[in-house]
């Protein structure tokens, strides 16, 4: 088993671009598994499920479906969905099927198995409290709710996509009222990772103090 640096927070605290760059530093793996459940959202919406779709639907439309995180792309049964996954509607079917037993019971060890033969950085929602409660660092990224939208804005205006800050800010305020309040690993601060607030750092600055907590 590799070392883990594990990185929870909400949607658009900027946990990926933070997590990447740490991971390049280090010469860590990186391990987005925003990316894992966005890709088996698109998975199931593909087959037709729905919101309220039983555990054993779900569970069966999943049975022998490949979902790999290499190189910063994820691919869904070979195919490069990494683009694919990166729209707003996609994100909301993310954060709708991963409240689901089925789901993420089927990313457990996909999201495990990638620390068996190398050291990573890990992101996500329960990183630090489920996947890998025994993590060799823990941290929680979070940042105000404008803050998150902007961000958000930013980063989809940059890929091209439509989208006005009020859609923004719907979409951080919906995903991060359901990944908080789903029964199932919900989104929450260990009681053991360092807080970092992000709102007013810029990207070194919140670099510079994942790093020194590190001891690097
Ligand atoms: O980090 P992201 O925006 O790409 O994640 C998309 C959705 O996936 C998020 O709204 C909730 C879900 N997710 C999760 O439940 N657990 C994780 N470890 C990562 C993501």
């Amino acid at each position: 088993m590799g070392k883990v640096i594990a990185i929870d927070g909400p949607s658009g605290a900027g946990k990926s671009t933070i997590s990447r760059l740490v991971a390049e530093r280090l010469g860590f793996q990186f391990l987005d598994t925003g990316a894992l459940y966005r890709a088996t959202g698109l998975h199931l919406r593909r087959k037709g499920l729905k919101e309220d779709s039983s555990d054993e639907e779900i569970a069966n439309a999943l049975k022998g479906v490949e979902i790999v995180f290499i190189d910063g792309k994820v691919f869904l049964k070979g195919e490069d969905v990494s683009e694919e996954i990166r729209t707003t509607e996609a994100g909301h079917y993310a954060s709708v099927f991963s409240a689901k037993k089925a789901v993420r019971d089927f990313l457990l060890q996909t999201q495990r198995d990638a620390a068996i033969n190398n050291n990573i950085v890990a992101e996500g929602r329960d990183m630090t409290t489920v996947v890998f409660p025994t993590a060799w660092k823990k941290f929680f990224l979070d940042a105000s709710e404008e803050g998150r939208a902007r961000r958000r804005y930013l980063q989809l205006k940059e890929k091209g996509m439509e989208i006005t800050m009020d859609e923004a800010l719907r979409d951080v305020q919906e995903r991060d009222k359901r990944d908080s309040s789903r029964d199932i690993a919900p989104l929450k601060r260990a009681n053991d990772a360092i807080y970092i607030d992000t709102t007013d750092l810029n990207l070194e600055e919140v670099l510079k103090r994942v790093l020194e907590a590190i001891g690097n």
